[in-house]
This record gives C-alpha cells, sequence and structure tokens, in this order.
C-alpha cells in the first residue's frame, strides 16, 4: 500500500487545526478514477467547512482532506469508467462535498463525475480555479425565466447583467461567462486596482463604486434597467441594485457578504415584477450542476475562460505544507484566486 501526503482535520476549528498527514492510496472502484493532484483551488467555503460555519460532519477517527476544485492527471480508472484514461489532464468539481476525500493531498480518488477533461489550451492552475466559482455563476446567469438554461455564445445577447465585485472570484468567473454569451457586462469595484482586473477579464463598464454615483452611472449605461443582477452584498447594495434593475429584472444573489439581513420595499418591486433568487452550489439539482458543467467545458473548448493576472484573477500559490496561509489568505479576501500546489 503506497502512502500519499494530505493535508486534513480530524475536528473543526480554526487554521491550527489543519495538518499534514499520510493516507494510502485508493484503487479506483466500479465508476472511479484515481488523479494525481497537481493544483488543489480553496474557495471561502473551505474554510467555513474548516471552521463549521458550514456543517459537513466528519465521523469519529476520520480525517477530512478539505478543498472541493482541483486538477491534475488521471492514474489510473476503475471499471466502468469508459470516457477517461491514464495521462488525461483533467479539472475536479465538488470534490469534497459530503465526501471526506478533497483536494488537498497527492492522489484523490473520486467518482467519475467529478472529473472533466481539460483541453490542451487550458492550464491546470485554469483547471483548479474553474468549480465553485464558475459553477456559481453560470447559475446565477442562467435563473431567469425564459432565458437559457446552458450559456454559449449569443445565448445572453440583448441581456445587460450588472456583476457585483468584479475583481472577485465569482464576479470573475461571472463576467468572463456573461461576456462570452454575449451579455452587456457591467461591474462594480470598489478600487482602481480591482477596476484594472475587472477590465481585463472582459468586463465592458466598470464602475468604481466609491468614488462615483453607482447608480447614476448604471442608468446611463442602461438606461432601459439591467436584466440580471449577479449579487454578492445584497444587504448594503439592495437600494443600488432596486434602482438600475429594469422591468421584469432578476437579481440573484450568492453570498451574505455586508450583513445577512435585507430590508427593501414591497409595492415598486411588485409593479416592476422583480425576481430575487437566492442560491447556494450545494443546494443545485443534479440538472442545474449539469448544466453549469457542460457549458464551462463549453467555454473551456472555445478558449472563452483564462486566469492570471492578465485576465483579472492573479494566482496565488502555496505549498501543502503552507496550507494554513492559504485558507489565512482567502479568510483575509485575497484579491485572486489561491492554489496549494502539490508537487510530483
Ligand atoms: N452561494 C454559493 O454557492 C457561493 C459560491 C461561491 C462563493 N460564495 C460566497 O461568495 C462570496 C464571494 O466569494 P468569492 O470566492 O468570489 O470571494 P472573493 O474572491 O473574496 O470576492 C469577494 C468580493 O466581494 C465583494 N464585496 C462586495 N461587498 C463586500 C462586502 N461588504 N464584504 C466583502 N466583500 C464584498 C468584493 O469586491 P469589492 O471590494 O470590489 O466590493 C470582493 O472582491 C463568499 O462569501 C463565498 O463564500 C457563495
Amino acid at each position: 500500500m503506497i502512502h500519499i501526503r494530505a493535508a486534513g482535520y480530524a475536528a473543526t476549528g480554526g487554521r491550527d487545526v489543519l495538518e499534514i498527514v499520510d493516507l494510502p492510496t485508493r484503487d479506483p472502484g466500479p465508476g472511479e478514477v484515481r488523479v494525481r493532484v497537481r493544483h488543489s483551488g480553496v474557495n471561502p467555503t473551505d474554510w467555513k467547512s474548516r471552521n463549521g460555519a458550514i456543517h459537513m460532519p466528519i465521523p469519529e477517527g476520520a480525517v477530512q482532506v478539505p478543498h472541493l476544485d482541483g486538477a491534475g492527471i488521471v492514474d489510473a480508472v476503475g471499471p466502468g469508467v469508459a470516457h477517461l484514461e491514464p495521462g488525461d489532464r483533467v479539472w475536479l468539481w465538488l470534490v469534497a462535498f459530503k465526501r471526506l476525500e478533497g483536494t488537498a493531498q497527492e492522489f484523490a480518488t473520486i467518482p467519475a463525475e467529478l472529473v472533466r477533461r481539460l483541453p490542451d489550451t487550458a492550464s491546470l492552475e485554469l483547471g483548479a480555479s474553474l468549480g465553485v466559482p464558475f459553477i456559481t455563476a453560470h447559475h446565477a446567469l442562467t435563473l431567469r425565466r425564459g432565458g437559457p438554461r446552458r450559456l454559449g455564445p449569443g445565448a445572453l445577447t440583448g441581456t445587460t447583467v450588472l456583476i457585483a465585485g468584479g475583481a472577485g472570484a465569482v464576479g470573475n468567473a461571472a463576467i468572463q461567462l456573461a461576456t462570452w454569451a454575449g451579455a452587456t457586462v457591467i461591474t462594480t469595484v470598489s478600487t482602481e486596482a480591482k477596476a484594472r482586473l475587472a477590465k481585463a477579464a472582459g468586463a465592458r463598464h466598470v464602475v468604481a463604486y466609491r468614488e462615483q454615483d453607482a447608480a447614476e452611472q448604471i442608468r446611463r449605461i442602461a438606461p432601459g434597467g439591467v436584466d440580471i443582477v449577479v449579487e454578492v452584498a445584497s444587504a448594503v447594495n439592495v437600494d443600488l441594485d432596486l434602482s438600475v434593475i429594469g422591468q421584469h429584472g432578476d437579481i440573484v444573489v450568492y453570498a451574505n457578504n455586508g450583513g445577512d439581513t435585507v430590508t427593501m420595499p414591497v409595492r415598486s418591486q411588485m409593479a416592476q415584477a422583480v425576481t430575487w433568487h437566492f442560491v447556494l452550489l450545494y443546494s443545485m439539482t443534479a440538472a442545474d450542476l449539469d448544466d453549469a458543467v457542460s457549458s464551462i467545458d463549453h467555454a473551456l473548448a472555445d478558449g472563452a475562460l483564462r486566469v492570471g493576472e492578465e485576465f483579472g484573477l492573479p494566482l496565488h500559490h502555496y505549498t501543502l505544507d503552507q496550507i494554513g496561509d492559504a485558507h489565512a489568505a482567502v479568510e483575509a479576501g485575497v484579491v485572486g484566486k489561491v492554489l496549494v500546489d502539490l508537487d510530483g
């Protein structure tokens, strides 16, 4: 039995619960794939699971290997897996969800449906940055009644999308996907540096909300109103969102940054027929997840998705031994994508 290095925790808590452990590798069973992980992507949900804010129970005596996202090389495939073979470069999604095996380990043995082949043009760093942000962004952009269930070129032509916090990981993903789908993309950012990143991601209009009257700017850009708002901080942005939303507009909330309670008028929204959606990756249906992952593969094949500072998402690399620092960076709201690199 070969042992591998992994990061893990036996109980939830602060960053000090993270430790480096030796785990036995497991041969893939029916429908499973073993992947040699090269990059493990870190998202806010990973530290929220680690500290217990998101409840992911750990059985007595077990170790939770964290992280949902990752990328690497297929090492072995189990019986019944026809679409993957050893040597394939792949991206991984939702790996640690209801599963002790996350991506913060040298090899992960996981269900084949969580393993997607990367085109030659896509780096493993991009692969490890896709799952949580891009699936969430895709879901947010496809909830509109009468709108497309899957994005593709032209799917959002004629649609104006306002993305709050366009330099965030989900914000960046929403900009890239909406731009690829042909939407007119407006985004808000807090600083000049973030404005540069949002522009680099492809946003046509970037509004620095601390320096300008954001509502006035957005109304000038979209006099008919915005069709979809992708919102990270509804408690603080509700007035802005309602002052720019168009008739039959949709406001999609994917986080409670800035506060968990929203106070809003009712009557005016009835007249405007505004629809609010509250979304959580963990509550998406299998069909919604399949739509998102399939669209992401389509966008990858089109060469439409990118990461790195020049595309609006600076990369921050950590070793496995530095996983505590990697979590600290995400907890502190680092701008860009945090990756834990697995050598080999
Ligand atoms: N619902 C889901 O399934 C789902 C999926 C993924 C992420 N999330 C959640 O979404 C949030 C963002 O995730 P992320 O990975 O995109 O994080 P991130 O990379 O740190 O980006 C967060 C962005 O939020 C913006 N923001 C606006 N108002 C804020 C406020 N009051 N406090 C903090 N940030 C504010 C910031 O942009 P400005 O400085 O420009 O305003 C920042 O760039 C996290 O809370 C995460 O847990 C939820």
